[in-house]
């Protein structure tokens, strides 16, 4: 099987999970908690997917792999607006924390946040396919940023 084929192979199940997961949620406005596990699985695989990226940089494991991992981060993060079907309100969504629902209303600081990530993988990806773990490193940073970036605004 070529690389490119592995990699489809190997990305195209957590879609599938993605999409079981989504249908949960009704017609209309959905509801925020069918929205709440989906996006609750797809924080929890990115940041699995990124820690073995990390590992990778520290010399554990297999480039294939890691270049595996940097995909789905790359997909995860492009998924997450299809997480919140048309009518869906943020301000339904309770945040772990406990934060005012008002930290919710804005959609469009939301969906930047979620851009600067998808800017911040798709460079990751391509570091990791360069193979400089040193490289990588860096890039495992600034993902993580894009990631703390989102998390301040939405989530504590
Ligand atoms: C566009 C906004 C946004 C971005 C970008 C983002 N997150 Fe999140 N994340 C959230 C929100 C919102 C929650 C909390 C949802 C809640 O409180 O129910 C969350 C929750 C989480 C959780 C907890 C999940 C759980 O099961 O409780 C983890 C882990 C996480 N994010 C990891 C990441 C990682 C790793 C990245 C970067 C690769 C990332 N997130 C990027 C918005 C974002």
């Amino acid at each position: 099987m070529s690389q490119k084929a592995k990699l489809i192979g190997c990305a195209t199940r957590p879609t599938l999970v993605l999409i079981l997961a989504a249908g949960t949620v009704s017609y209309g406005v959905a509801r925020a908690e069918g929205i709440v596990p989906a996006l609750h699985a797809t924080m929890r695989t990115m940041s699995a997917s990124l820690a073995q990226v990390g590992e990778f940089t520290k010399g554990n494991g297999e480039q294939p792999a890691a270049i595996d991992a940097a995909t789905k981060v790359v997909m995860f993060a492009k998924s997450i607006p299809t997480l919140f079907p048309p009518g869906s309100e943020l301000t339904e969504l309770p945040s772990k924390s406990g934060a005012a629902p008002t930290t919710w209303d804005d959609v469009d600081r939301f969906l930047d946040a979620q851009k600067h990530l998808v800017v911040e993988t798709a460079k990751l990806l391509a570091a990791t396919k360069d193979g400089n773990r040193e490289a990588i490193a860096q890039q495992v940073a600034n993902t993580r940023k894009a990631c703390t970036a989102c998390h301040e605004q939405f989530r504590d």
